[in-house]
């Protein structure tokens, strides 16, 4: 078997399509579920039952399903109760923030466990209430440590969106699936989508890694 080149060159322009919206939904899916896992990580560590068991549960039922089947449930299954048809692409971005969510919210409680006692009761001490002491000196120096797995969440995200295919949502996977339904080029095609993939896992780790550096130094000052 040979390696067609022109087939990748042909090809390019389609997957380098899908590969740009391969980056949206994950950046869509990882900034709605920064928010989303703010609250669940300060939920899950609430005092109060009514915050804290509601986030326990969502996490636990989030990370113990797969995310092939939520993304079944929110496309397939929920049009049938609501009564009316969801875009792909917006069932694809609603399914990947639930699940990304759930993760996150895993990072910034232990983000935010990693902040000793000490800190908090200096905070108190210099008359600061819970609400301020959280808000200027746990959580800026949470967000530091949560950096790393961070970055790791977006790149996991960006290699699980390729599940969205299943949906029809014409991201890079879908679109390597189409264009050798077309040409038969397997080999090509599977390898450049590898590739693709690739560049941009570490772009983003690269991206991560100077974003640390960076604090690390405002941290030496
Ligand atoms: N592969 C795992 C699953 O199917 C994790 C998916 C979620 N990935 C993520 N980065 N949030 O459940």
């Amino acid at each position: 078997m040979e390696f067609d080149f022109s087939l990748i060159l042909n090809s390019f322009p389609l997957l380098l399509r899908g590969a740009g919206l391969t980056l949206e939904i994950t950046a869509l899916s990882v900034g709605l579920g920064l928010v989303l896992g703010l609250f669940l990580g300060l939920g899950q560590l609430s005092s109060l039952a009514i915050f804290r068991i509601p986030a326990k549960i969502y996490v636990d039922v989030i990370r113990g399903t797969p995310l092939l089947i939520q993304i079944f449930i929110i496309y397939f299954a929920l049009p049938a109760v609501i009564g009316h048809r969801i875009d792909p692409f917006v069932a694809a971005v609603t399914a990947c923030s639930l699940n990304s969510g759930a993760y996150i919210a895993e990072i910034f409680r232990g983000g935010i466990q990693s902040i000793s006692l000490g800190q908090i009761r200096a905070g108190l001490s210099l008359g600061m209430t819970y609400r301020q002491t959280m808000r200027y000196i746990v959580l800026p120096q949470a967000f530091k440590r949560i950096i790393p797995p961070l970055g790791n969440e977006f790149i996991a995200m960006l290699k699980d969106s390729s599940l969205v295919s299943v949906i029809g949502f014409e991201e890079l996977t879908r679109s390597g699936q189409l264009i050798i339904a077309e040409t038969y080029g397997t080999l090509e095609i599977w390898t450049c989508v590898a590739i693709l993939y690739l560049v941009m896992t570490l772009t983003i780790s690269q991206i991560v890694s100077r974003l640390e550096k960076r604090f690390k130094k405002s941290d030496e000052r």
